[in-house]
């Protein structure tokens, strides 16, 4: 069953129910906040602060950045992440399928407001699919007669029972870039988080595994060579005024994308798909 839901404030979102999960995806952004799969814990984490508010980025669950990552490269007043994910998208399609999940897309194509920050003609669509497992997938297409540069990232915020426990497997020996101090290191060993961090990867494994305590999420990449993990940590967090204090302790963000060197050139007609598929294993608890 999808259904679309209205906050007080006129904030709209889509509701879904299934045999096999629950979830809901905000209008503006394409945003997904809240996924449970029956007999799972929640994957994904949204802070108690967050906006859900006409032109203010929801902080968690699953932001789109596009159609870049970060600050602008040439131009710092540009707005961070990009337009994606404080612009409306549009249902283009919802169809439940024979195996219990549910599809659905949204679309975002230019008006006068994206054209003023990026004067490019795109078909943008956020493609769901939300069963026993999340798979989500944006899809960008160069709609417009000349080249453009295309940054992107799915900005997936994880639940996680304490930072402590987390353990990310697919970085060992990688190069990342820790954009805190601007430097370029090599990954050492499985990653912990033991301090803020804010760093992009570079061709990590394609396959991600989240470990925390017993439960264990896999996180398959596609059409994606760079991989940023992000947590604020104390200070930060104290910072972000749309979260608690203590809000970094229980998420890490991992985030699938196309950033740095991995920015993909589009000619005309062209179409680049970036995509996570989120799979839950381990203890089951509720
Ligand atoms: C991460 C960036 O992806 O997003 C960080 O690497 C940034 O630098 C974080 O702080 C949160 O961004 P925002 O715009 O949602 O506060």
């Amino acid at each position: 069953m999808i259904e679309l839901k209205t906050f007080p404030n006129g904030f709209r979102y889509l509701e879904i129910h299934n045999p096999h999960a629950h979830a809901k995806i905000a209008l503006q952004g394409a945003h997904l906040f809240e996924y449970k799969a029956k007999g799972k814990p929640a994957l994904l984490w949204c802070s108690d602060k967050a906006h859900f508010e006409s032109g203010k980025a929801i902080r968690g669950g699953i932001p789109v950045c596009f159609p870049w990552f970060g600050k602008h490269k040439d131009d710092a007043t540009l707005p961070q992440h990009g337009f994606g994910r404080t612009q409306e998208w549009t249902l283009v399609s919802q169809e439940e399928q024979a195996d219990g999940s549910t599809s659905i897309s949204l679309q975002l194509t230019p008006n006068a407001h994206t054209l003023s920050l990026w004067p490019f003609k795109f078909e943008a669509t956020m493609h769901f699919s939300v069963g026993e497992r999340l798979d989500v997938a944006l899809e960008v297409k160069n709609t417009d007669s000349k080249p453009f540069e295309l940054g992107a990232a799915l900005h997936t915020y994880f639940l996680v029972s304490n930072i402590d426990n987390v353990s990310l497997y697919g970085f060992k020996d990688k190069v990342y870039y820790e954009t805190l101090n601007n430097t370029k290191e090599i990954q050492k060993s499985e990653l912990i988080i033991d301090k803020e961090i804010d760093r992009v990867y570079m061709n990590p494994e394609k396959t991600i595994i989240l470990q925390d305590d017993t439960r264990k999420t896999t996180i398959e990449q596609t059409g994606s060579n760079s991989t940023i993990v992000w947590n604020p940590w104390t200070e930060k967090s104290k910072q972000l005024a749309d979260m608690n204090d203590e809000g970094y302790k229980t998420f890490v963000c991992i985030e699938t994308a196309n950033a740095l060197e991995d920015v993909r050139v589009l000619q005309p007609l062209q179409v680049h798909r970036l995509q996570a598929v989120y799979v839950q294993e381990g203890i089951v608890k509720n």
